[in-house]
């Protein structure tokens, strides 16, 4: 199996240790996944490995890193809105179904040391599916990162580095320790497979309801759940199981919108901000590493883009945690966006949202 380099078509094999390609391009795989069937799924595997005809995975280390995750209900929180609990995961968050892909990826092709930076929760993933499979970890996130996801990285026995300045500054610092140290980049932006373990979230939406809903509302900071998102969602197409895109919003933060600016004249790459303070402290991120690419999507799929409203996420999440949801913060944005998009288009029926983050992880 190999990568291909989104900037200057290189072919390289997946079992490579190098982060990108040497003309700086990022690496797509070189791979397409077999039609999606329902018969196809491994009902007997409760976790997203269940999908694992429709995952690009080498030999069988998956077995021996799963924590059981994925396989999170849909609920019907009122009678427009569908909540996905992805915050039943084994370390409380989404980043899960792509941190399990990704290190399954590093044991079958015998990496045995990895470092990553984060806002606090893909670390927490990756260290925790780094403890399973028995994989030195160590973590860069910014500083200003809860203290609780701190603490969780330090459970699960990886070392943790808190940077002073931004979470774009503090990848800088991570990425100029790789190229210092050659140590293997687990990067829940750079590395292929983490969208492999992402894309699950469509797959169970349609395994479980057996439709997709009409709008789906996807966080949008790096994009890890939204490429994961569109790459499912097109698969279901390929494979005649649905006829059109659904209409896809994304979610920016009010303080921290480089997608948004984009689209607004029409850019090809986000434009570069820099973030405010905000308690979506998850989608703060001003410099999106695969911007062009989700751009792409975007145009092509007509995705629209809301901001969340900052002054209206903690009466959203006190909307949520008043009848039994308890997220965190940058989750509450999600649904904060959401009730700022009822408001300036009308009620909106058959919305999809995901509940990334559990409450406990975030203070305030
Ligand atoms: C709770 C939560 N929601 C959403 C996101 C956004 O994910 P991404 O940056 O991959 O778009 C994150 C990322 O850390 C997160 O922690
Ligand atoms: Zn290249």
């Amino acid at each position: 199996m190999k990568y291909i380099c989104l900037k200057c078509g290189l072919k390289e094999e997946v079992t490579t240790k190098k982060a990108k390609c040497d003309c700086g391009g990022l690496w797509k795989l070189d791979w397409k996944a077999p039609k999606f069937d329902l018969s196809l799924v491994d009902r007997d595997t409760w976790s997203i490995f269940r999908y694992r005809a429709f995952m690009p995975l080498i030999g069988e280390s998956w077995r021996q890193i799963s924590l059981g995750e994925g396989m999170t209900p849909v609920i019907q929180f009122n009678e427009d809105v569908l909540l996905k609990m992805d915050y039943f995961m084994p370390t409380l968050s989404f980043k899960d179904r792509g941190a399990a892909a990704l290190i399954a990826h590093c044991k079958s092709i015998g990496v045995d040391s990895v470092v990553q930076d984060s806002s606090g929760n893909a670390g927490n993933s990756v260290a925790a599916y780094c403890a399973k499979a028995g994989i030195d970890c160590e973590i860069f996130v910014p500083e200003g990162t809860s203290l609780k996801k701190i603490d969780m990285i330090k459970s699960h026995h990886a070392k943790v580095n808190v940077v002073p300045g931004t979470r774009d500054h503090c990848a800088n610092i991570c990425r100029s320790k790789i190229d210092e140290c050659g140590n293997y980049y687990a990067s829940h932006v750079y590395n292929p497979f983490f969208y492999e373990g992402t894309k699950t979230y469509i797959y169970e939406v349609y395994e479980q309801l057996h439709r997709i809903p009409s709008n789906i509302f996807i966080p949008l900071g790096n994009g890890t759940l939204f490429i994961g998102v569109i790459k499912a969602l097109e698969e279901l197409i390929e494979s005649n199981l649905i006829t059109k895109m659904p209409n896809i919003i994304a979610v920016q933060s009010e303080y921290c919108d480089p997608f948004a600016k984009a689209v607004v004249t029409g850019k090809m790459n986000p434009v570069e901000v820099i973030p405010k303070l905000t308690m979506a402290e998850g989608i703060a991120i001003g410099m999106p590493m695969r911007g062009e690419e989700i751009l792409e999507y975007i145009y092509k799929y007509d995705i629209e883009i809301i901001t969340a409203p900052e002054n209206r996420i903690i009466e959203a999440r006190k909307a949520l945690s008043t009848k039994g949801i308890y997220c965190e913060h940058t989750t509450a944005a999600t649904y904060a966006a959401y009730l700022k998009y009822c408001d300036l288009n009308g009620k909106t029926s058959d919305s999809l949202l995901p509940m990334c983050g559990a409450g406990l992880k975030s203070d305030h």
